[in-house]
């Protein structure tokens, strides 16, 4: 996708993503990084590792059709909750994922207005979801914001918030929250 991987207006469109989705017919598309090149800096940093921790229950907001969390999966991370607000995306992952990892939540959520109680999940882990609520540079952040707080709210029990993100403006704004 090259350039246009960069957040724009319609990274907040729910119809821009669902067309997104079919325009690749069923293809994943990873965002940023694989969870390959993630998963020593998480282990590095934060000493997380299925094999040596008690399983933590991991959100990812705005999944997309990344392999990001059957791959998070398939090294031992099983408890895991998927969201996005695309329909047909969690349909399709539902779908590709249902048979080999059946323990995987898959749920038709926004993520600037979840719901979950703030005891649900360990560590969040966000790859692109930010970049997309918050959409470009110049506009509101009135979404961004609201998955900020809907983040601060889950932190009562979170250890970790991992953002992969592009989004620079974000580090001031978040100033306002
Ligand atoms: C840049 S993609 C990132 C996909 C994936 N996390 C990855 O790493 O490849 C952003 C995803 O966020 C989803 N999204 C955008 N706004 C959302 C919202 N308000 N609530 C839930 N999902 C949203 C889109 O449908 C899209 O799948």
């Amino acid at each position: 996708m090259g350039d246009n991987a960069l957040p724009n207006r319609s990274f907040k469109e729910q119809r821009f993503w669902d067309e997104f989705l079919v325009a690749r017919d069923g293809l994943p598309f990873e965002w940023y990084a694989q969870w390959s090149d993630l998963f020593p800096l998480l282990e590095r940093h934060c000493g997380l590792n299925p094999q040596l921790s008690p399983l933590p229950a991991v959100l990812i907001p705005g999944c997309g059709n990344s392999e990001l969390s059957s791959a998070m999966y398939d090294h031992g991370f099983t408890n895991i909750t998927n969201i996005d607000f695309s329909r047909s995306v969690i349909m399709e992952m539902m779908r590709r994922n249902i048979r080999d990892r059946p323990m995987m939540f898959w749920k038709v959520m926004d993520m600037t207005e979840m719901q979950f109680s703030n005891d649900s999940f360990d560590f969040i882990l966000d790859k692109g979801a930010l970049d997309a609520v918050l959409g470009q540079a110049d506009e509101d952040s009135a979404s961004g914001k609201r998955f900020l707080s809907e983040v601060r709210f889950l932190f009562l029990s979170i250890s970790f918030f991992f953002l992969f993100s592009r989004v620079t403006v974000l580090l001031d704004r978040s100033k306002e929250c």
